[in-house]
């Protein structure tokens, strides 16, 4: 796996394989690694369900990490902006992250905009079937605008933000999502217990 890389230009690197395997790992946590990537509108809630998702896994004892969008733009990918090249180099990055997290043995939930279809797919298409779980975070932009938790709406409204998802820079809607959640109609906990059933479904955890 990964012996050869003809994407980038890095040269003359030669794959280690670890003898702490991501099998070895899995069978010491009791649970398997994944990728449960949130999308959606900003406001949609992604981050408050990712987060909200995380504690009752922490709880039930599973291995698990949160990369937020706002944070993760902080640090890894502070040197980015949001055109369409930033975006798809945000969402790379963040797909390479989560990989590494999920052959760590860990369940990572990412909470990122991810606006292009093209995009997500190429993360699903960096693992095995059923190592990413793409749940959509639906809710209508006039409940996000509403909501405007960070009062970024009215600052893209009233054009102080350029590109604003939604509003002057697209959302591509998933069309076949593993997971399809409505955070701008249903509240906080019944989005949790569905989340957590659905990932019961897909032999993430067991309940
Ligand atoms: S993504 O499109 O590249 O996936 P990401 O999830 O990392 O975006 O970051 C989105 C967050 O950045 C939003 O929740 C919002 O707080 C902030 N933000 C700042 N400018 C923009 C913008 N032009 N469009 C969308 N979100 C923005």
């Amino acid at each position: 796996m990964n012996d050869t890389n003809t994407n980038f230009t890095s040269t003359n690197v030669v794959w280690h394989h670890a003898t702490v395997t991501r099998e070895r790992r899995e069978q010491l946590n009791g649970h398997r690694g994944a990728i449960l990537w949130f999308t959606g509108l900003s406001g949609a809630g992604k981050s408050t369900l990712a987060h909200a998702v995380e504690e009752k896994l922490h709880q039930m004892g599973c291995r698990t990490f949160v990369l937020d969008g706002d944070n993760v733009r902080h640090g890894l990918c502070g040197d980015l902006g949001f055109t369409t090249e930033a975006r798809i180099e945000n969402i790379r990055r963040v797909g390479e992250v989560a990989k590494l997290f999920m052959e760590a043995g860990v369940i990572v939930l990412t909470a990122f905009i991810s606006p292009y279809r093209a995009d997500r797919d190429r993360v699903r298409s960096m693992v095995v079937p059923g190592d990413f779980l793409e749940i959509y975070c639906n809710s209508p932009i006039e409940i996000c605008e509403t909501r405007d938790v960070k009062g970024l709406y009215k600052k893209a409204r009233a054009g102080q933000i350029q590109e604003f998802t939604g509003i002057s820079s697209p959302y591509e809607v998933p069309l076949h999502p593993d997971l399809t959640v409505d955070t701008g109609s249903v509240d906080l906990d019944a989005c949790v217990q569905q989340t957590l059933k659905f990932l019961a479904g897909n032999q993430v955890i067991r309940l």
